[in-house]
């Protein structure tokens, strides 16, 4: 099983970055490969064409976002770990979801039954706030979400930074034991779930 984490930190190798390292770590544990992609360490530019919402050609924004969105696709899983940044999401991750929503996914929705999770990493305010909204655009893009008990929303201020964070530290572990066991019975039953039309179709919505 494939697992690739996205750290939407302006601080590439901050503590977000450690969290989501915490997470593949116990991942490769479980006999997961893992990936991580440091959105910091990439090109990813804020779209001004205006057509977003109407274009039905691709994306003509020439940056890393569509070689990203072509690793989300090829991933049994995909992890979205954020900091909290003014009680909000960061804003590299805002210009992430956004281009990739609405310039890659937004007709054809190929994240469509892969996997979803969240994490999100501050020093104490607005954790539920951000974590909401990434689970909103993980079910708008039809991932498959695995509860796992409490949210993974990790307070980073402790002398060890999120390891301070115990139950924070468990949430998260807790979420990829799902994770792993959900997404390993998928792939050992070879079932095949309905796919992004058939999907549309069922709720009704051709376009
Ligand atoms: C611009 C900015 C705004 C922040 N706003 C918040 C906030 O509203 N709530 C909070 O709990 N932490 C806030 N923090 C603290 C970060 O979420 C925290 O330090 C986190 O660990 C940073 O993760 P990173 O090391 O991956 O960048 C903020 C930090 C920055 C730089």
């Amino acid at each position: 099983m494939r697992i690739l984490a996205i750290n939407g930190s302006e601080r590439g190798r901050g503590s977000t970055w450690q969290a989501a390292q915490e997470a593949l770590a116990y991942a490769q544990g479980r006999g997961c490969a893992t990936e991580m992609v440091n959105l910091a360490e990439h090109r990813i530019v804020p779209c001004d064409c205006g057509r977003c919402n109407s274009r039905p050609d691709p994306c003509p924004v020439d940056d890393s976002v569509g070689e990203i969105v072509d690793r989300m696709i090829q991933a049994d899983a995909v992890i979205f770990a954020a900091p909290v940044h003014g009680f909000g999401l960061s804003s590299l991750m805002q210009t992430f979801i956004e281009r990739a929503g609405v310039g890659h996914l937004r007709f054809e929705r190929p994240l469509t039954n892969t996997i979803g999770a969240v994490i999100v990493v501050g020093r104490r305010y607005g954790h539920l706030d951000v974590h909401a909204q990434l689970l909103h655009n993980l079910l708008l893009n039809r991932f498959i979400l695995v509860g796992s008990g409490f949210p993974v929303t990790i307070h980073s201020g402790g002398e060890q930074g999120v390891l301070s964070d115990l139950e924070g530290m468990d949430a998260l572990r807790r979420s990829v034991d799902r994770i792993v066991d959900v997404g390993t019975a998928l792939i050992a039953s070879g079932t095949k779930l309905p796919l992004p039309g058939e999907v549309e179709r069922r709720v009704g919505r051709t376009s």
